[in-house]
């Protein structure tokens, strides 16, 4: 297995950056996962276009071309023979002696690329039974928008649902209101609708979100874009989770409790059985 480290396909047990890597240092850089599916990755326009914005963001210049990018990822799932499985990409401002100011001579960004495969059919047997949450408070910063590597909070989050029991944690802000999940944006059916919540600088607007909004228009699928709380997901039809790599997931308990009947609901499982069809 290889990966790919600022133009070169270091085995990927070797590869490695410097230790004054900003990215290390700081969480001073952004990251995509593009899901890989047949050999195809998955609405790849709108993964470079999300992160185009993130590197504008943190005034970081897109480092090479998106044809570039995409001979990498190509490359790459040749090397290791990818067909199913995700895209890993991490640009960093780059190494330079540790301090917060941006390098004042510049440096070249450090890109990273890697792989991971997955078998299809057992990422489906763990996806049918639906998944718990947990909710937490949601302590992150305030543009969690961008899609950078400072992902303490989730990582912290994801853990705390793990230790109960859980996959997923839907953070909620001080309103009561979900914001979404650690690493998934977070949607309930009420009343016939798919609800979730508005992009704001408060949280990352999903590629699978809009995916999944495309599905909706194509196949008359009310879609509510507005905040819930949990005791409304609590009472909710169905409830789900999407993302690159949970596509969409189906959330059958939340702290404990179940959602409808406690098993993945109708349009959760319409929703991830023709996720395909629509993507790009
Ligand atoms: N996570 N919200 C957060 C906080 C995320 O980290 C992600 C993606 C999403 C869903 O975005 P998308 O549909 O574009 O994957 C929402 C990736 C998969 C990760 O960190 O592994």
């Amino acid at each position: 297995r290889f990966a790919y480290v600022d133009g070169r396909y270091p085995r990927h047990a070797d590869a490695a950056v410097h230790i004054e890597d900003r990215g290390f240092q700081f969480a001073d850089g952004v990251y995509e996962v593009c899901e890989v599916r047949a050999g195809m990755i998955v609405d790849l326009t709108r993964h470079l276009d999300r992160l185009e914005r993130s590197l504008g963001a943190l005034a970081i210049a897109m480092p090479m071309s998106r044809a570039a990018l995409l001979a990498v990822f190509r490359e790459l799932a040749r090397r290791n023979g990818l067909r199913n499985g995700w895209i890993y990409l991490q640009i960093t401002r780059g190494a330079a002696p540790r301090d917060h100011y941006f390098p004042q001579t510049p440096v070249n960004p450090t890109v990273v690329v890697t792989t991971r495969a997955v078998d299809p059919a057992k990422v489906e047997a763990a996806a049918a039974a639906g998944i718990g949450v947990i909710t937490v408070p949601d302590d992150r910063w305030g543009r969690v928008d961008i899609k950078t590597v400072g992902l303490l909070s989730n990582v912290l989050a994801k853990q705390a649902a793990r230790d109960a029991g859980a996959r997923e944690a839907w953070f909620v802000d001080r309103d009561g209101f979900v914001t979404e999940g650690g690493s998934t944006n977070a949607w309930i059916v009420a009343n016939g609708a798919l609800v979730t919540r508005p992009t704001s600088p408060g949280i990352l607007g999903g590629i699978t979100r809009l995916v999944v909004m495309d599905f909706a228009a194509a196949h008359g699928l009310k879609v509510e874009e507005r905040a819930f709380t949990v005791p409304e997901a609590l009472a909710a039809d169905e409830a789900f989770v999407t993302s690159a790599t949970s596509v969409v997931t189906a959330v059958v308990r939340i702290d404990g409790r179940p959602i409808g009947d406690g098993k993945p609901g109708p349009i959760a499982r319409d929703l991830r059985a023709g996720f395909h069809d629509v993507a790009e």
